[in-house]
């Protein structure tokens, strides 16, 4: 039987709705972004997040059923990120979906952000597994197993910092605006030579990452710099940042890779945006034989369609929510 899922996405700061086709095909796709609200403040104000959610949740929806000429009687099923992430701004599209769903009798899924990422890809090309995904974004750091739809093997995650944080937090060291991942990739490449800046890689064998030392090294070097009455470069700065980030992702990317023998490798979230990492994964890929993919920038970023396409095979395997259905900030995948 065919799908159409109605997805939404309020996680953080983006509201967006979506409707999805048997879990591959974008029928609409519809973002009304808040960024230029919570550039002044250098971060996410959860409170305002919330409150634009409000604002713009039932435009995006009407959007995204105006935009694939449909009606909700043409709907399967409606699809909401549960968690994790900011639970005030999580409940404006959890309340809309439970209103949407009850109001026209569907059913409801409640799906993970983080599925959500790496099924962006499934809407590129099929999935197959065994299947590795590095999950890069600003609120995660983990690469993932899957053995088939809808299971997901924690193989390693960060300890600390995730790595779209620590390029937000050492964009604010060099000045540079929020969200500073864009910009730091942008000056990385302006430069030739970069300042050296430790790997982390933890103990022998592990998949986890650390980078709040990297980001404390990067700090310290400016205060080094600056009491010393010296400019610091800022594209050499961002480079050695960057390169080490880098270097330490594709590394642990391909070592699980070779070990769970996979058939393909993606890339999700809005760091697997970052050019650096881009080139690094499709060489080193390339050269082992093991097919890379990296869904196309729009799709990286938060959205609703790559929630519609993970809901479509919960639904299949008959995950369904009620309206008991709570954010869930913590939510594990
Ligand atoms: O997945 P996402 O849109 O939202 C979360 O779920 O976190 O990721 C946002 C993060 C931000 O930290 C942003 O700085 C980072 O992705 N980002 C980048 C790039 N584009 C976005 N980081 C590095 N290089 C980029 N080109
Ligand atoms: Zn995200």
């Amino acid at each position: 039987m065919e799908t159409y899922i109605l997805a939404i996405e309020t996680s953080c700061d983006e509201t967006a709705a979506a409707i999805i086709k048997n879990g591959t095909d974008i029928i609409s796709n519809v973002v009304s972004s808040q960024i230029d609200s919570h550039k002044r403040f250098g971060g996410v104000v959860p409170e305002i997040a919330s409150r634009h959610h409000v604002e713009q949740m039932t435009v995006v929806i009407e959007e995204a059923l105006s935009q694939a000429n449909m009606t909700p009687s043409d709907l399967t099923a409606v699809a909401v990120t549960e968690g994790p992430g900011l639970v005030g701004a999580l409940l404006i599209g959890i309340n809309a979906a439970k209103a949407f769903a009850f109001a026209h009798q569907l059913p409801l899924v409640g799906t993970h952000h983080i599925a959500g990422h790496i099924y962006a890809n499934n809407l590129m090309q099929p999935m197959e597994f065994p299947l590795l995904a590095l999950v890069v974004s600003g609120g995660h750091t983990e690469i993932v197993l899957m053995k088939e739809h809808g299971h997901f093997e924690l193989i390693g995650e960060t300890r600390d910092d995730a790595a779209g944080e620590a390029y937000d937090k050492v964009a604010r060291v060099l000045n540079l605006p929020y969200p500073g991942g864009p910009h730091i990739d942008r000056l990385a490449h302006e430069a030739t030579e970069a300042v050296k800046f430790p790997r982390v890689w933890l103990e022998e064998g592990s998949y986890d990452f650390s980078f709040s030392g990297l980001k404390s090294a990067v700090i310290n070097y400016k205060h080094n710099m600056d009491q010393r009455g010296e400019e610091i470069i800022p594209a050499q700065v961002a480079k050695g940042f960057q390169d080490s980030v880098v270097e330490v992702l594709t590394a642990k990317t391909l070592r699980a890779a070779r070990q769970f023998d996979v058939k393909q490798v993606i890339a999700a979230g809005g760091v697997s945006a970052n050019k650096g990492l881009r080139t690094s994964l499709e060489q080193t890929f390339a050269q082992e034989g093991i097919p890379l993919y990296v869904p196309p920038l729009h799709l990286c970023t938060d959205n609703a369609a790559m929630i519609g396409a993970a809901a479509h095979y919960m639904y299949e395997a008959g995950v369904r929510g009620n309206l008991a259905m709570n954010g869930r900030p913590g939510m594990e995948l």
